[in-house]
């Protein structure tokens, strides 16, 4: 007889198993019930709520005013809405600046949300955290190269590994970060031989964007892959759709036929 599952959802067994047979992981951002729902029943692996949230949803300009509570909201969400995927949410800045601080937000996100991971922006000096974190039984994703939360620190948005030092810090930074636990980590804007080499080394999957097509798996903003945007998607996005071009559309014809019905009923009515 076989064993029910108790849950349809994919775990971090499942992704890691998918890395042992080569299998290509895709991970995809979703902030909302309704988008949610539709990426889940696309075949996502993995639903990512990103603090890039505060760009594509909340009009900041950085991630940086992005708070706990924002992406507990948005998490909470996402996982009413889906079955399936994997679900991470983003640690928002601040909210890991050391193990015990970080654990403290962690347990809050999986309490209040019913995500299942948590992913956390950062080299080395997260690694400590990310220790804690997974010894207490939370999945973490690690993210290196481009990260946004350190914008300032980096001195903008550009692709990482370019120098050797660079290239080898970011080596280094992979394998100390799955030493410490973390189930997979994201390399944004890494140079794509430097994301393939540490792909090579790592027995975790490397989930690439904006770093070529040799990762373990792939992850994009859903707003860049469906043209859901106001200012142009990054480079490597690639748009599938012109979301953005529909709702314009849509919304001029809906406002087209309401003054115009509006002006005959005036007419009709003098
Ligand atoms: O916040 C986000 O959407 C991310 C992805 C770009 C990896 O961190």
């Amino acid at each position: 007889m076989s064993v029910p599952s108790a849950t349809k959802r994919l775990t971090i067994r499942d992704i890691g198993r998918m890395r042992q047979r080569a299998e290509p992981i895709a991970m995809l951002t979703a902030y909302d019930s309704v988008t949610a729902s539709l990426v889940d029943k696309s075949g996502i692996d993995i639903i990512l709520v990103g603090d890039s949230l505060g760009n594509v949803v909340l009009g900041y300009d950085t991630t940086l005013k992005v708070s706990l509570d924002d992406m507990i909201r948005h998490s909470a969400a996402v996982a009413r809405s889906t079955e399936h995927a994997l679900l991470v949410c983003d640690m928002p800045f601040g909210t890991t600046t050391d193990p015990e601080t970080a654990l403290r937000s962690a347990v809050e996100v999986l309490q209040q949300t019913g995500v299942q991971a948590v992913k956390i922006e950062g080299g080395l000096p997260m690694a400590p955290v990310v220790r804690r974190l997974t010894e207490y039984g939370i999945p973490v994703v690690a993210h290196i190269g481009l990260m946004p939360q350190s914008v300032h620190q980096l001195g903008g948005y550009y692709t990482h590994g370019k120098a050797a030092e660079s290239a080898e810090r970011l080596t280094h930074e992979a394998r100390v970060l799955e030493a410490a636990g973390a189930f997979a980590i994201v390399l944004e804007c890494v140079v794509p031989e430097v994301a393939n080499a540490i792909t090579a080394e790592l027995t975790i999957p490397t989930i690439g964007i904006g770093s070529g097509a040799g990762c373990a798996g792939q992850v994009l903003v859903i707003n860049d892959l469906i043209g859901l945007n106001t200012r142009p998607a990054p480079s490597f996005a690639r748009p599938r759709a012109d979301a953005a071009g529909l709702v314009r559309a849509a919304v001029a014809d809906y406002v087209a036929e309401t003054k115009g019905s509006a002006l005959q009923t005036k007419a009709g009515a003098a």
